[in-house]
C-alpha cells in the first residue's frame, strides 16, 4: 500500500478489527497487530509461524502512553531521553493491570516495548487507541525485511497488506535491553551499542552470556543461535585475508565483501563476488546487509562465503552478531 491518507484510514481499520498488517520502522519491517487483542496476537504467531513461547516486541508512540502498561526506572527515562524515538528495546515490568495480551507475554511478567522513529508508523500510532505488537515481518528464523518488496517476497501467498514506507534507515533489529533485572543486560546487540547504554546508565551492562539470574538463552528465546538466516548455507570467515585464502573461486560459489573496495582481490575468482557497500562504512553495511543476503540467497548457489566486518564499535559488534547466526555451516 503506498503512504496516503487513504491507505494509513484503511489500515487503522483493519488493526480495529484485529487484522495484522506490516510497518515500516527505522530498522526493518514489522508485522503488526493490536497488542491488547488476543486474535490480532494469534494472527502474528501464525503467519509468522513462531513459536508461542516467543514473546513480541510491543511498539508505543510515547512513554507517557506506555505508562499505562509497564512500570519504568530512572535508567528508562535516561536512556528514553537520549535515544527513543529509536533503535532500542527495553525489557519492563509488565503493571497487573495492563492491557496487553497474554499471548505475547506467554504469561511472564515482564514485556518487550519499543518506540519506533519511522514517521509513517508513528502517524498511524497518533491515530490508534492501542499499542502496535510487531515481530519482524518475516517467517520465524529467516532474514528480516528492509523493504515493502523482501515482506511480499518473505510471505508470497500469506502476504498481509504492506505500508510502503521506503527502505529501512538502519537496517538491523533494534538493541534488546533488559531492564527488568538488577543489572540492565543486552539481550540482542543492536544499532545502539553496549557501551553507549553504560554512558547514559553509568555503570556496567552486561552481554547475553553474563546474563545473572538464569545464564539461560530461553531468557530472549530469540536469541537462538540459528537465526536470521537465508536457505543458502552461509560460511563465515574471521577476516577478508583468510577467505581469501580459504574461499574456493568455483563458479557455483558466491563471495560477499564488506566493501566494493576490495573487489579487485578477486579478478581471478570465477565465483560470482557480490558487496555489502560501496565504502566499508558499518552504518552502510548495517543497511544494506539483509537485502544482500536476500539478493545473494535468489542466485542459488551451493555457499555462500562471507568474512566477518574486521572493525570495532558501534553497529559492527550487531552486524557480526547477525552473520554469526547466519551461519550454518
Ligand atoms: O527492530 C526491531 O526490534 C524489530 C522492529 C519490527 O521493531 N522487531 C523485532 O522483533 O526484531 P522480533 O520479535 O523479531 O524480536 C524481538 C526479540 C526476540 O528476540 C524476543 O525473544 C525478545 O525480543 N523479547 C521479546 N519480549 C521479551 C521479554 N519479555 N523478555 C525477553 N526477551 C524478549
Ligand atoms: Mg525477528
Amino acid at each position: 500500500m503506498k503512504i496516503n491518507l487513504a491507505n494509513i484510514k484503511k489500515a487503522k481499520k483493519l488493526l480495529n478489527k484485529s487484522e495484522c498488517i506490516a510497518i515500516p520502522t527505522e530498522t526493518v519491517y514489522g508485522l503488526a497487530g493490536n497488542a491488547y487483542s488476543d486474535k490480532a496476537c494469534k494472527k502474528i504467531y501464525k503467519i509468522k509461524k513462531r513459536p508461542k513461547n516467543n514473546p513480541l516486541i510491543v511498539h508505543y508512540l510515547n512513554s507517557q502512553i506506555l505508562k499505562r502498561d509497564c512500570s519504568f526506572n530512572n535508567d528508562f527515562l535516561k536512556l528514553y531521553k537520549l535515544f527513543c524515538p529509536g533503535p532500542i528495546t527495553f525489557i519492563l515490568d509488565l503493571k497487573k493491570n495492563s492491557k496487553i495480551s497474554k499471548i505475547i507475554t506467554n504469561n511472564k511478567n515482564t514485556l518487550a516495548v519499543r518506540f519506533p522513529k519511522h514517521p509513517v508508523t508513528r502517524n498511524l500510532l497518533k491515530i490508534l487507541d492501542f499499542p502496535l505488537a510487531a515481530p519482524s515481518a518475516n517467517p520465524y528464523s529467516k532474514v528480516s525485511p528492509t523493504s515493502a518488496e523482501e515482506v511480499i517476497t518473505a510471505f508470497g501467498n500469506t502476504c498481509p497488506p504492506v505500508l510502503d514506507g521506503g527502505k529501512s534507515e538502519i537496517g538491523l533489529e533494534s538493541t534488546v535491553l533488559d531492564l527488568s533485572c538488577q543489572t540492565p543486560t543486552i539481550l540482542r546487540p543492536g544499532p545502539i551499542s553496549k557501551t553507549e547504554v553504560e554512558k547514559v546508565v553509568g555503570r556496567e551492562v552486561l552481554n547475553p552470556n553474563e546474563t545473572v539470574e538464569t545464564g539461560s538463552p530461553s531468557k530472549s528465546p530469540g536469541l537462538s543461535v540459528k537465526h536470521y538466516a537465508p536457505e543458502t548455507p552461509i560460511r563465515l570467515y574471521p577476516s577478508l585475508k583468510e577467505l581469501l585464502s580459504l574461499a574456493p573461486s568455483s563458479s557455483e560459489n558466491l563471495i560477499l565483501i564488506p566493501s566494493k573496495k576490495s573487489l579487485p582481490l578477486f579478478d581471478s575468482y570465477s565465483a560470482e563476488v557480490m558487496y555489502f557497500s560501496e565504502t566499508g562504512d558499518p552504518l552502510e553495511i548495517g543497511r544494506n546487509l539483509y537485502t544482500s543476503l536476500h539478493k545473494g540467497d535468489l542466485l542459488k548457489k551451493k555457499t555462500i562465503h562471507i568474512p566477518l566486518i574486521e572493525k570495532t564499535g558501534g553497529i559492527v559488534e550487531a552486524i557480526n552478531d547477525r552473520l554469526r547466526r547466519a551461519s550454518t555451516i
